[in-house]
Formats: C-alpha cells, structure tokens, sequence
C-alpha cells in the first residue's frame, strides 16, 4: 500500500503547525494546566485544531488521537496520533527544542511518522518499507557499536516513579557512555538516534503520541524500539530505543 499522499499531507499539516508555534514562541504564552513536573498551555490545545483541521481537510474520513483528544471515525478508521508539542516544557521557558508529531495507523499498525522541528527547519518522515528522510534527503543509525563511544538520551518523565527510575539510570549509565543528554522531547530524541546523532534512548514512562511518530522513522533508519505498554495509564509504557547496535540491555543491567 502507497501512504505517500498521506504523508504528504502529514507534512504539510506539521509544517503548519510549526510555523505557527515558532510565530509564538517568543510571545507570553497561556498555562492551561500544571502539575509538579508538567504543564500543559493553551497552545498545545489550539495547535491540535489546527493540525486536525488541515488533515481532515484532505481524510476527513479518518479518526484521531491526539495528547489534547481524540476525536472522529468509526473504530476500523485510520487512526491519526498526533503530539502538538513534544516538549511542552521547553516551550514554555523558551528552550528552542520541541516539534510537532504526527503518526498514522492503519488496522492497528504504524505505517507512517512526521516529525517537524520548526527552530531548525528538520523536517524527519518515513513510511514504512520506506527510507528514513531528513528534509528529503536518506538517513541512517549511527555505526557506533560500544557504549564507550554512545551518546545516550535518559527520559525523565512527569511521574515520580519514572523521574526516580531516570536518576538511577542517569547515574548507572554515565559512567559506561561518551555522554547522557536530556532533550526534554522524546520525538526528536528518536529522530536524532535515526540520523545517527545520538545511539539509544530509554524512559520508563511515555505517551504513544510522544513516540510513534518518530519510531516508524527509526526503524526505517534502521534502528530498533522495544516498548511495553503500562498497565497503570492507557497509551503509555516503557521504551527502550536504539540504533540497533550498541549493547544496551546488557548496559542497563544494574548490579
Ligand atoms: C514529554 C517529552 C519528554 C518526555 C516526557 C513527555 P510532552 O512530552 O517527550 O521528553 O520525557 O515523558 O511527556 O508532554 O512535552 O508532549
């Protein structure tokens, strides 16, 4: 099956998306709500409109979820998951690294991912089956093969439990890689590991929206995603990403 005009509109809908979130950036920005390691703006609820307004316009057919809800479709419906803004938090103290998220499933599989950066103008998308592009242009995992040479993104999520799981995780595994990073959004995160500028990623809390975007393009990358799904919250679970090289399990083994 050919999901390349569903793409393209993917793209077109992130991109818009984008350009009106960098319009705001640097403007006051309206908190909906908060909670000890998270917020959520009136942003992240207005740019989901306009991202499903601009899909819809091309599937209106098609059903939604997305981090500010779903909407749409019968339950056989193509399913877009859509993140608004990956990193929220960055967003809103004026931290440049953030992007729009878009994914595809159709019949219970992901079969295509968008990711924008508006900041950097990155624009990461995949089909899958297909290569894993960078503003068009193929990308691959890094070649790396030892967690001495790794760069590696440890997650720390909005739950207390996950938060203490990435401090452990941060100081097990600091001293066996090059360096740990924490971008603050999982979705460019894995983009990165795709175009091979980090290796792995591990969190043990995410949301499906925040990931399955940017896993189709890992994977077409040709790296690997291990996610297991919580039984505390829908739509989430642990994950574990890589550029399908590094030892990272036996890396995370803590004594
Ligand atoms: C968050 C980011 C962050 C991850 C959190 C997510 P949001 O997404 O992806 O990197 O550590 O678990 O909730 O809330 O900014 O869309």
């Amino acid at each position: 099956m050919d999901y390349s005009a569903q793409l393209k509109t993917a793209e077109a809908a992130a991109r818009e998306a984008g350009i009106f979130l960098k319009t705001n950036f640097f403007r006051s920005k309206e908190v909906a709500s908060s909670s000890a390691h998270d917020l959520k703006l009136r942003l992240d609820t207005e740019t989901q409109e306009l991202i499903v307004a601009r899909l819809r316009r091309d599937f209106p057919e098609y059903a939604v979820l997305g981090e500010e809800g779903s909407c749409g479709g019968d339950k056989n419906a193509p399913l877009w998951v859509i993140d608004p803004i990956d990193g929220t938090v960055n967003y809103f103290y004026g931290i440049p690294l953030y992007c729009v998220s878009i994914a595809l499933s159709v019949n219970g599989s992901f079969v295509l991912g968008c990711v924008y950066d508006p900041m950097q103008d990155e624009c990461f998308s995949a089909c899958v089956g297909g290569s894993a592009l960078l503003n068009g242009k193929a990308i691959r995992v890094s070649a790396r093969t030892q967690m001495r040479d790794a760069v590696v993104f440890i997650g720390h999520g909005t739950h207390d439990k996950s938060g203490s799981a990435g401090v452990a995780r941060f100081a097990h595994l600091s001293a066996q890689v090059k360096k740990i990073r924490i971008l603050g959004t999982a979705a460019l995160t894995l983009c990165y590991i795709a175009a091979g500028r980090f290796d792995a990623y591990v969190e043990n809390r995410i949301n499906l929206w925040d990931f399955a975007a940017a896993r189709v393009i890992l994977e077409a990358a040709g790296g690997s995603v291990e996610y297991t799904p919580s039984d505390a919250a829908p739509h989430s679970g642990a994950i574990i990403a890589w550029n399908g090289r590094i030892p990272i399990h036996q890396a995370l083994q803590m004594p």
